[in-house]
């Protein structure tokens, strides 16, 4: 049987796949493959891991019913037409759980990089147009008893909150689909609707998937709820908050500051007013990009392929619903 890897990932996932008999050919250019490309590389193969957010939509999987199984490295699977999939009869797999230490930690790092204008003060720093001491200017704000807001409290969102309690002594509160009571024993999240966690949150983080539900649920209106000491942090996908309000509100002075791992579109363009605000971090979607959490992730992905090629269900799979036709 044969998969095909649509980017490199490490050696330790390919040589896992080779070990169990299955025959491995990979994109190993530093590019993403065009979707012509990929179906024509699928052709003659019975598995793919898709690396990166090439889209996978209703045509890919009309062109590619054959294939057996599709393991995503990613959690995220807004680009994939899951429908599509499942008509097709294809089990596609994420990365869940993979991921929560090291997304955590950058919104850790955007909360305090955003409170003291870390990325601002860096760049003055690097034009050398700063001295090297003011009393009065460009003056941060601090964050400890404030009180955080988790929109979406699933693993990473608890991660945060833990650090974000056990550094700073912050106040949890949260939204969610579902009452989260793992968060509510472990640092005391209090359940709040979205409205109460707009206006209560000192700092406000967004750690849902993108879906109809949860696309640009900050927009105008709910800046406008923030206090204007608020920061909105921002490390799921681009299209969870509304850009243009974005600047809007933060020109505005609605809210503080922002820090934004993912924007829409990414790259975000050179010309856009978010970069040249001091209390703006931005970073070029790293929410997973350490060698041990990529590992993890090719590893589990590789695994999912495995497993399928055995006749058994993915354990990561995502459209469960596949394995009931
Ligand atoms: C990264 O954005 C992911 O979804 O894993
Ligand atoms: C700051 O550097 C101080 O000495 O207060």
């Amino acid at each position: 049987m044969k998969v095909f890897i649509a980017r490199n990932i490490p050696e330790k996932a390919i040589e896992h796949l080779k070990e169990k008999g299955l025959e491995v050919s990979i994109n190993r250019t530093s590019k993403h493959l065009t979707r012509e490309q990929l179906i024509s590389q699928c052709r003659d193969k019975d598995f793919l891991i898709l690396v990166g957010n090439a889209k996978l939509d209703s045509y890919f999987f009309e062109q590619c019913a054959h294939l057996k199984g599709i393991a995503l490295t990613a959690v995220g699977f807004d680009h994939i037409d899951l429908d599509a999939a499942t008509k097709a009869g294809i089990p596609v797999s994420n990365t869940a759980g993979s991921l929560r230490k090291t997304t955590a930690d950058i919104a850790f790092l955007l909360m305090i990089a955003v409170s003291r204008k870390a990325f601002f003060q860096a760049k003055e720093v690097r034009e050398k147009q700063k001295k090297s001491f003011d009393f009065m200017e460009d003056l941060g704000i601090e964050i400890e008893n404030k009180t955080l807001g988790i929109y979406g409290l699933g693993d990473i969102g608890l991660e945060f909150a833990k650090m974000a309690k056990a550094a700073y002594g912050m106040k949890i509160i949260y939204h969610n689909r579902t009452i989260n009571k793992e968060a509510e024993n472990l640092v005391g999240a209090k359940y709040v609707s979205f409205d109460n966690l707009l206006t209560r949150s000192d700092v406000i983080s967004a750690h849902v998937n993108l879906s109809p539900e949860t696309k640009y649920k900050f927009n105008k209106d709910a800046f406008e709820k923030m206090k204007k000491s608020a920061i909105f942090i921002n490390t799921a996908r681009g299209k969870i908050h509304q850009e243009e309000d974005l600047i809007a509100a933060l020109q505005q002075g609605e809210i503080w500051g922002a820090g934004l791992d993912v924007t829409d579109p990414e790259p975000i363009s050179p010309e856009n007013p978010l970069l040249e605000m001091p209390t703006v971090c931005i970073l070029p979607h790293i929410g997973s990009a350490t060698v041990e959490a990529r590992t993890k992730m090719a590893v589990m992905a590789a695994n999912n392929i495995i497993c399928a090629k055995t006749g058994s269900k993915m354990p990561q799979v995502i459209n469960k619903e596949v394995y009931k036709k």
